[in-house]
C-alpha cells in the first residue's frame, strides 16, 4: 500500500520496496516500454537547495515517462524571495501539478509540506535529515551489482552526522537480515542521536572505526561520503574535518576483489581520482541507477490512490533543533512520534524529552 507521499523510505512496507526495486530494474532493461506511462501528467520540482543528480534525474525520469515538468531550481526566482511561506508555495504548486518533488535545506520541510496538500510529495532531501530517493537508488544499485540486500558488511565513511543519505540507508538496510555497518568517522561527525537510538531499538549490528585501513578487508561495500561543508556553522570546524578520510589506490589494495565503492556524489577530495578507474568504483553507475529508481517511484506514486495513514501526537514541548522546519515555519503544529519511552519531533526526528 503506497502512502500518499514519500518522506522517509522506511515508511514503505517491505513488499512495496521490493516491487519498486524490481520495477526499477525492469525499466533499466527495457525503458522504451515505459515511455508513455505518465503521458498527460505534470511533475513540479521545487529545489530550494542546489542539486545536480536528484534534480536532473527526476526531470529526466518524468520526461522519459512521457510527462512534463515545471518548477524552480533557485527559490530566489520564485515568490519565496518575497517571503512566501512553505505552506503557501506548496498549496499553489498543488493546483498545477500531479506530483511534487522538493529539496529543502531545512530538516522536516517535506513532512511539513505534506500536511497541506493532497497531491503526493517526494522528499528529495531535507537538510541533513533524510534522502529517501538516494537510498532507493542505493538499494537498486546494491541489488543489481551484488545480487542481494542481506548479509552485507557495509562501511560508511566520512560525515555520519550530516549525511542524510547515510541516515536513510541505515534505516532501510536494517530491514534485511545479517547486515552489519562499519561506521568510519571522526568523533565530532558521528551519527545523530535519533539514528543511534533507531539502531539500538532495532538491534542493528554496527562497529565503529577511526580509519579505513582497519576495516576495508572485511567489507562488501564501502559507501564514501563528502564532509558536508554547507551544514557546518563555522568554516574553521569544516576545515578541521576535511581531508581526514581519503580513499586511495593503496588502501584499495587491501579490499576484496568483489567489494564495491559507492558514493551518493558530489565528491570533493574524499576519493583520489585514480580510484575512479578501479572496476570496483560504482558511483557513476549508481547515479544512472537513480534515473530508473525515480522512474519507478513516479509510476508507483501516480498510479496509487492511497492516502497517508501515519498518525502523530501533539506535544506540549517544541522541538529545540535549530535546523528544524518548526523553527522557521512557526505555524506548524508540534507533532511527535513516540518510540518506547521517547518522543521524537515528527519533522526532524530530534529527541524531545
Ligand atoms: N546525491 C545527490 O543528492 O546529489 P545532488 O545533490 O547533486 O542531487
Amino acid at each position: 500500500m503506497f502512502s500518499k507521499s514519500l518522506i522517509d523510505l522506511y515508511d514503505l512496507d517491505s513488499d512495496d520496496l521490493e516491487s519498486l526495486i524490481n520495477l526499477a530494474l525492469k525499466i533499466k532493461e527495457s525503458p522504451k516500454e515505459y515511455m508513455d506511462r505518465c503521458h498527460g501528467k505534470i511533475m513540479a520540482t521545487l529545489f530550494y537547495e542546489p542539486s545536480t543528480r536528484t534534480q536532473m534525474s527526476f526531470k529526466t525520469a518524468m520526461l522519459r515517462l512521457g510527462g512534463q515538468v515545471i518548477g524552480f531550481d533557485d527559490p530566489k526566482n520564485s515568490s519565496v524571495a518575497k517571503g512566501e511561506s512553505l505552506r503557501d508555495t506548496v498549496k499553489i504548486f498543488a493546483n498545477y501539478a500531479d506530483i511534487i518533488v522538493m529539496r529543502n535545506p531545512i530538516e522536516g520541510a517535506a513532512f511539513a509540506a505534506s500536511q497541506y496538500i493532497d497531491v503526493p510529495i517526494i522528499n528529495a532531501g531535507d537538510g541533513g535529515h533524510m534522502h529517501p530517493t538516494q537510498t532507493l537508488t542505493d538499494v537498486v544499485t546494491l541489488k543489481s551489482e551484488l545480487g542481494r540486500l542481506h548479509n552485507l558488511k557495509i562501511g560508511l565513511c566520512g560525515d555520519m552526522l550530516n549525511s542524510r543519505t547515510v541516515h536513510s540507508l541505515i534505516k532501510t538496510m536494517s530491514r534485511y537480515e545479517d547486515n552489519c555497518f562499519y561506521l568510519i568517522s571522526a568523533k565530532e561527525l558521528e551519527l545523530p542521536e535519533y539514528v543511534l537510538d533507531f539502531m539500538r531499538e532495532h538491534k542493528v549490528e554496527f562497529k565503529t572505526f577511526d580509519n579505513i585501513e582497519d576495516c576495508i578487508p572485511d567489507l562488501d561495500v564501502l559507501y564514501m561520503t563528502r564532509i558536508q561543508r554547507e551544514r557546518f556553522d563555522k568554516e574553521e570546524d569544516y576545515q578541521r574535518q576535511k581531508g581526514i578520510f581519503i580513499l586511495t589506490v593503496d588502501k584499495m589494495k587491501k579490499a576484496k576483489e568483489d567489494m564495491i565503492i559507492m558514493h551518493p556524489l558530489p565528491k570533493v577530495d574524499e576519493i583520489d581520482v585514480e580510484v575512479d578507474d578501479d572496476k570496483r568504483a560504482k558511483y557513476f553507475e549508481q547515479a544512472r541507477y537513480g534515473l530508473f529508481a525515480r522512474m519507478a517511484l513516479i509510476i508507483k506514486m501516480l498510479e496509487s490512490d492511497n492516502k497517508s495513514t501515519a498518525q502523530y501526537d501533539l506535544s506540549d514541548s517544541l522541538c529545540k533543533n535549530p535546523k528544524c522546519i518548526t523553527q522557521t515555519e512557526t505555524y506548524l503544529k508540534p507533532y511527535v512520534s513516540t518510540v518506547g519511552e521517547n518522543k521524537y519531533c515528527a519533522y526532524c526526528d530530534t529527541k524531545i524529552n
